[in-house]
């Protein structure tokens, strides 16, 4: 039965544990494979081959775990690879992609900061997404403040997500979307969620943070749905965790980011096949 095969969801490290936590709100029935490419991280500074090299040999290895879909738990790896992705296989593949649309639609000033890597604020994918929804909308000006925020997922891989160290970093990366009066802030990368408490330390309550997660795990909810593939059973689903580089303490950071006591089993990525 193909409903009762797992969902796949990956990214470069535990940032995509924050799309994993609304998937299983979303959709409490589905049986889950998460993978941390943790051996290869962060993406965000690497050369758009060596995002999609990484991304096709983890979903080569989601697909041999016998997938239904494949969520790509991380901007920078959708932006970048999700078309490659796509070309290799028929189940569904969702990205993350940063939520734009929505921030600009609910911004009241029409002044929109988006935090992400590098790599995503770079790619092709981003500047059409830019085009698309941050110029202008039903003849409002719209102000889109792009800030690449480097530093930001290598602390939360460290575990770090509200130290002296990592509060200095969003401070300097954010003074200069206050100072431009940003009501709203789009989390582009999928391990900013994490840093959402420390974040709204610094702006305030006044500034709106916008996490994806939610309409992803709808998104995802809905490309199933379609397929007639939502696993029905209440039963306890299994979810598995994988990571191309395992030691004790990057085990630790997952339970402290689930709040819950997980086993995390080593992979070695298989070499994709072009
Ligand atoms: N969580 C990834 C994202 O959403 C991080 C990318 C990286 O590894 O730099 O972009």
């Amino acid at each position: 039965m193909i409903e009762n095969q797992p969902i796949g969801i990956f990214d470069s490290g535990v940032g995509g544990l924050s799309i994993l936590e609304s998937i299983r709100q979303t959709l409490p029935n589905e049986q889950l494979i998460y993978v941390a490419d943790a051996a290869n991280a962060p993406y965000g500074k690497q050369s758009d081959a060596q995002i999609v090299d990484h991304s096709l040999r983890v979903c080569r290895f989601l697909i041999a775990q016998n997938v239904k879909a494949i969520v790509v738990a991380c901007n920078t790896a959708t932006t970048i690879a999700i078309s490659a992705i796509r070309a290799t296989t028929n189940i569904p593949v969702i990205g993350v992609e940063p939520a734009i649309k929505p921030a600009v639609e609910q911004s009241k000033t029409g002044v929109v900061g988006v935090l992400a890597t590098a790599g995503t604020l770079q790619s092709t994918q981003f500047e059409k997404l830019s085009n698309l929804y941050g110029k202008n909308i039903e003849g409002r000006e719209i102000e889109l403040i792009t800030q690449p925020c480097n530093g930001l997922v290598e602390r939360v891989e460290a575990g770090d997500i509200d130290g002296p160290i990592v509060t200095q970093l969003l401070e300097q990366h954010l003074q200069p979307l206050l100072k431009r009066n940003v009501d709203t802030l789009v989390l582009g990368c999928t391990h900013y969620p994490f840093l959402i408490e420390t974040i709204s330390q610094i702006t305030g309550s006044a500034v709106a943070i916008i996490h994806p997660g939610e309409a992803v795990a709808r998104q995802l909810e809905k490309r199933i749905g379609q397929e007639s593939q939502l696993r029905v059973k209440t039963d306890q689903p299994s979810i598995q965790f994988f990571s191309s580089e395992v030691t004790e303490r990057y085990r630790f950071r997952f339970e402290a980011l689930l709040k819950q006591s997980i086993t995390l089993q080593s992979i070695n990525l298989p070499l994709h096949q072009s």
